[in-house]
This record gives structure tokens, sequence and C-alpha cells, in this order.
């Protein structure tokens, strides 16, 4: 019998992190290179992900891990297709998480560890001032949970450090894991 299996190995590379942490620019950052190392690319964003396929969802625990959920589910079928998938939301709950990692399999947990008084003083939605004001509930390492990973594939720190720097240690990462080959130090352009 003929096993059947793409061509290319995908992979889902997982950012989690507060909000303002950076998971969307490195995100949006390393996509490109991928792309530019012949690799099919989908990014998988948790804002825009809330304004189609989590439309209406909020913010209890209960939505959040719904949220997640779809996004792995999302990152699942295209990883098994052999797309490098790339995500970026918050995805605080480890449970949510590691339901991600067991159904997808081939999967790349970065933790984008900027600390909460960076992202607050950074705090480029202005969504920090108001959850410190009480203004908006359940805000994420302010007034309801993250749940810090324990053993990430990387845990990123972004402090002193460029998003060119962060993406080459994802795409240093990808090579040690085995989803590019060695020789994929730069990109052909
Ligand atoms: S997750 O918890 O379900 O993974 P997700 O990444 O999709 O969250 O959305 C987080 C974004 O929603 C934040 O970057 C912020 O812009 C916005 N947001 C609005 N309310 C909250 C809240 N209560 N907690 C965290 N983020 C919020």
């Amino acid at each position: 019998m003929t096993v059947t299996t793409p061509a290319v190995r995908g992979v889902t590379i997982w950012f989690t992190g507060l909000s303002g942490a950076g998971k969307s620019t490195l995100a949006e950052a390393l996509a490109p290179r991928l792309q530019a190392l012949g690799k099919r690319v989908e990014v998988l964003d948790g804002d825009a992900v809330r304004t189609h396929l989590s439309r209406g969802l909020g913010f209890s625990r209960e939505d959040r891990d719904v949220n997640v959920r779809r996004i792995g589910y999302v990152a699942h079928l295209l990883t098994r297709n052999g797309v490098f998938v790339i995500t970026a939301a918050i995805s605080p709950y480890r449970e949510a998480r590691d339901w991600c990692r067991a159904t997808i399999r081939d999967f790349v947990e970065v933790h984008v560890e900027t600390p909460l008084a960076v992202c607050a003083g950074r705090d480029v939605k202005g969504l920090y001032k108001k959850a410190l004001a009480g203004e908006i509930p359940s805000f994420t390492g302010v007034s309801d949970p993250y749940e810090a990973p324990e053993a990430p594939e990387l845990a990123l720190s972004t402090e002193g450090v460029t998003v060119e720097q962060c993406v080459e240690r994802v795409l240093a990462r990808l090579r040690e894991l085995g989803y590019l080959s060695p020789e994929s130090t730069h990109s052909p352009l």
C-alpha cells in the first residue's frame, strides 16, 4: 500500500505572550523570510481571527479557549498540508496550547517573554492604561492570568534585541528541529 505524505513537511510556529509583547510584529517579519526560503506560509493573528473566525467571542476563559482551539484547528489543517503556519494570539492557558500541540504535532512553541512592565510601558493600543484604570475587565496580565509555557521550544526575550535578531533565532531553532535545511542560513534573494 502506498502511503501518501505531503512532499514538504509543514509546521506551526506558535507565538504566545502578553498583549503588546511583539507576537504580531514577529509573525509579520518571519513570514517573508520563510517565503523567501520557498515555504508556503500562512499567518493566523489573534486580532484578525477575532474579526472573522472568532467574531463575537469575548475574553472569558471559555471564549479564549474556543478562540485558541479554532486557531489550532485551522493551523492543524494547514500544517498537515505542508504549510508553515505562524500564529500570534496571547493564548494564555497552558491546557488549550497543549491541546493545539497534541493536535498539530509539528508544533514549535515560541514564548515571546516581554515582561508585563515593558508591554504596559509601550502600551501600543492604549489598552493597558484602561485595564489598569479598571475600565477593561479580565485583561491578561493585569486582571486575568497568563500561564507561561513550561517547556517552549524557544523562549524569546525581546528587550534590547531587534526584530530581525528575534527572527534569526526562530529560524535557527527551526533549523535545529529539522524544519528548515541546515544550508538555509540566508534567503536566496
Ligand atoms: S486570546 O487570549 O484569545 O489568545 P487574542 O490574542 O485573540 O487573545 O486577542 C488579544 C487582543 O485582544 C489583545 O492584543 C488586545 O488588543 C485585545 N483585548 C481586548 N480585551 C482584552 C482582554 N481583556 N485581555 C487581553 N486582550 C484583550
